[in-house]
């Protein structure tokens, strides 16, 4: 498509300027149409993306390694992820908010999954059924999602969509949750997983960068 387009305008172009009359008009004829040219490739990417939503939960406060965060790293990522492939971001919102003490959240998040709750979500995403393909991106609590993650997976509807699971970590990697999407969503296709550390997300995101391109591009995301 965008090949046909550039030939499309270079035809115009060489059209057009055999019928300016100064070199001027010429030189400045070329340039509006390298303008409108970029414009077009801006738009295909973002119409590429427009069936892209990246979902992901997220906690600030105090966490393992990196001390008390402005931002959580799951968010980072997903934040950068969004930008990057030019994506809808939503975030998973608790009604009831999560505690900044690390101990405490320790606590809660273990009760949470010894009994199974699913603590409910206080925002819901716009146009669900325009999106094809969910980036899903959750931190690891008790080698595990946070149960908030399975209340998402349960409550919408995935028929049709892929996931991209990815996931932030202070050392246990995926921890089998790719097999925990794929038993909570029996078949929807669910790709393989990113796990990234989440202390590299905060102290050395420049380097942590090159990695998530790199997964994006393998499962062309990123063109
Ligand atoms: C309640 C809780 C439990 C955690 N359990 C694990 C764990 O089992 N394995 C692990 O590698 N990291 C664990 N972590 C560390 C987080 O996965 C890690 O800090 C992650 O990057 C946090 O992401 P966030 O900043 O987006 O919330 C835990 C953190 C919390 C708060």
């Amino acid at each position: 498509m965008k090949t046909i387009k550039k030939l499309l305008l270079l035809l115009v172009c060489m059209f057009l300027v055999t019928g300016c009359s100064t070199k001027e008009e010429s030189v400045s004829f070329v340039e509006e149409q390298e303008e409108i040219l970029e414009e077009t490739e801006e738009e295909d990417r973002q119409t590429d993306s427009a069936n892209i939503l990246v979902v992901y939960f997220s906690r600030a406060g105090e966490n393992w390694e990196v001390g008390k965060v402005e931002k959580g790293s799951t968010r980072i990522v997903a934040e950068y992820i969004a930008e990057t492939i030019g994506a809808d971001l939503f975030e998973i919102e608790p009604v009831e908010p999560y505690p900044e003490s690390y101990d405490e959240m320790l606590e809660i998040a273990s009760a949470e999954q010894k009994e199974n709750v699913r603590p409910q979500i206080k925002n819901e995403p716009e146009n669900w059924d325009q999106y094809d393909t969910i980036v899903l991106g959750y931190p690891i609590w008790y080698a595990d999602m946070p149960m908030i993650v399975y209340n998402f997976l349960e409550t919408y509807d995935f028929n049709g969509k892929v996931i991209y699971p990815f996931d932030t970590h202070g050392g246990s990697g995926l921890a089998g949750t790719v097999n925990s999407i794929k038993e909570t969503l029996p078949g929807i296709e669910v790709k393989e997983g990113l796990p990234i550390v989440g202390k590299a997300v905060q102290n050395q995101f420049e380097d942590t960068k090159s990695i998530i391109d790199q997964w994006l591009k393998e499962n062309e995301l990123l063109k």
